[in-house]
């Protein structure tokens, strides 16, 4: 399998940990280039469940490596109630397959704090954050004030780098309610976080490098999706890293020029967690999803907003992403319904738009438009054994999906199980 890309093409929950998986098969490495654990991989494999946050769901298959790449963020804690989590459920972790780049950032418990504190004082503009401590971490990133896994070596750089930044945080904090941050908690819990972590500490460009050279096949495990991007994003709705297809490549080090492939993943409608515009978002439809105990997200557990498919957002997502192809998830959601609406446009101060506006003041006041098709109420796509074996009426759903975004779908999920995956002749 040549090198790949998946890329969430919404916002984020697209089903990407499943597409991910079926394509490991073919995959020698996987890699998370962005992102924390502000991600929620579900992954089914064999007959269990995992949900994955930190670690690429490529360390469900024991032959294959996975790479943490620099432009994660990681929060060593969670990263190693992962690890025990996974443990747990007989999925043995070792240098042998796992590395962490000795150039991803810190997200320690000051971020974390300084996340929800941030929100608190938002009032009704909440970003709806997964309280992470992602955007906070960011921000050290971006302002060079940041921690990174090589610094674990270096005592001295880090008392006083922590010393700068708990007194700093202690000081914004100071209103919140929340006790004061203690120096010497938090070089204990880095202490041990560093002896656990240490032996899969390396840098991991150059091992990607190598491994390209010997012929091997990369997988990029995206997070979130592109409307969560800082730049192509809802902005200011958005998380704090790229989530793009570029991403991918600043977040390991690996050349645009060792892609061979972008895979889109896009559910076959539409959801979002948090605030921010969505403009298909349909409060009958979001109630029908969560009575039938789908759509609840796999980190917070909070319930996702619902609406009908936006080819404006997945039609620009794609040529944002170069997308070769489409993975469209989840169609069995729309089993059972009489008529099932797709947005063809926006229309915005007497314009019709197919490419989003920049300003979320503006996506409010964007109409969508629509075209209803029918539905499959009596035939179900869940369980199909191909594409071929699919009611018409799903297939012409997905033809128009594929007309309306100029990228040809090649993947289909119909259950959340690697199996129920159909490809497309
Ligand atoms: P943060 O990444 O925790 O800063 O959250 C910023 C926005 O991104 C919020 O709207 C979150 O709900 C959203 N978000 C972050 N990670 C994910 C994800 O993995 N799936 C879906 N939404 C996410």
């Amino acid at each position: 399998m040549p090198n790949t890309i998946i890329v969430g093409a919404q916002w984020g929950d697209e089903g990407k940990g499943k597409i991910v998986d079926y394509l490991t098969e073919n995959a020698d490495v996987i890699v998370r280039a962005q992102g924390g654990n502000n991600a929620g991989h579900t992954v089914i494999h064999g007959d269990q469940k995992y949900i994955l946050h930190l670690i690429p769901s490529g360390i469900l298959w024991p032959e294959k490596k996975c790479v943490i790449g620099n432009g994660v963020v990681i929060d060593p804690a969670a990263l190693i109630t992962e690890f025990e989590t996974l443990g747990k459920q007989g999925i043995a972790i070792s240098p042998d397959n796992l590395a962490i780049s000795d150039r991803a950032h810190l997200t320690l418990p000051y971020h974390r704090l300084l996340d929800s504190y941030r929100e608190s004082g938002l009032g009704g503009k909440k970003i709806g954050t997964t309280g992470r401590g992602i955007g906070p971490t960011y921000v050290d990133k971006a302002e060079r004030s940041g921690i990174r896994m090589a610094d674990l070596e270096d005592q001295e750089f880090l008392d006083a780098r922590l010393a700068e930044k708990i007194d700093q945080a202690n000081r914004i904090l100071k209103d919140s309610g929340a006790e004061a941050l203690k120096l010497e908690t938090i070089k204990v819990e880095l202490q041990t976080a560093h002896q656990r972590l240490a032996p899969f500490i390396r840098e991991t460009t150059s091992f990607l490098h190598q491994q390209i050279a010997e012929g091997k096949s990369l997988l990029f495990e995206g997070a979130q999706g592109t409307y969560l991007d800082i730049d192509h994003g809802t902005y200011p709705f958005v998380t704090s890293s790229s989530t793009t297809a570029g991403g991918a490549c600043t977040g390991s080090g690996v050349s645009p020029r060792a892609i061979d492939n972008v895979t889109a993943v896009a559910k076959a409608y539409t959801t979002r967690v948090g605030a921010g515009p969505f403009i298909t978002e349909n409060a009958e439809f979001s109630d029908r999803m969560h009575g039938m105990g789908r759509e609840f997200g796999a980190t917070t557990g909070r319930k996702r907003r619902c609406g009908w498919f936006d080819s404006v957002v997945t039609g620009h997502a794609c040529r944002l992403n170069g997308a070769d192809h489409l993975a469209l998830t989840n169609l069995d959601g729309l089993d059972g319904m009489e008529k099932i609406k797709i947005c063809t446009a926006y229309r915005f101060n007497g314009e019709v738009l197919t490419t989003p506006p920049a300003r979320v003041e503006d996506w409010k006041d964007c109409e969508p438009v629509y075209e209803t098709l029918p539905g499959w109420p009596d035939t179900a796509t869940a369980g199909a054994a191909n594409i071929s074996s699919l009611p018409e009426n799903a297939r012409t759903y997905l033809d128009r999906i594929a007309e309306l975004c100029g990228c040809p779908i090649k993947l289909v999920g119909v259950g959340p199980d690697r199996k129920e995956t159909l490809v497309c002749d």
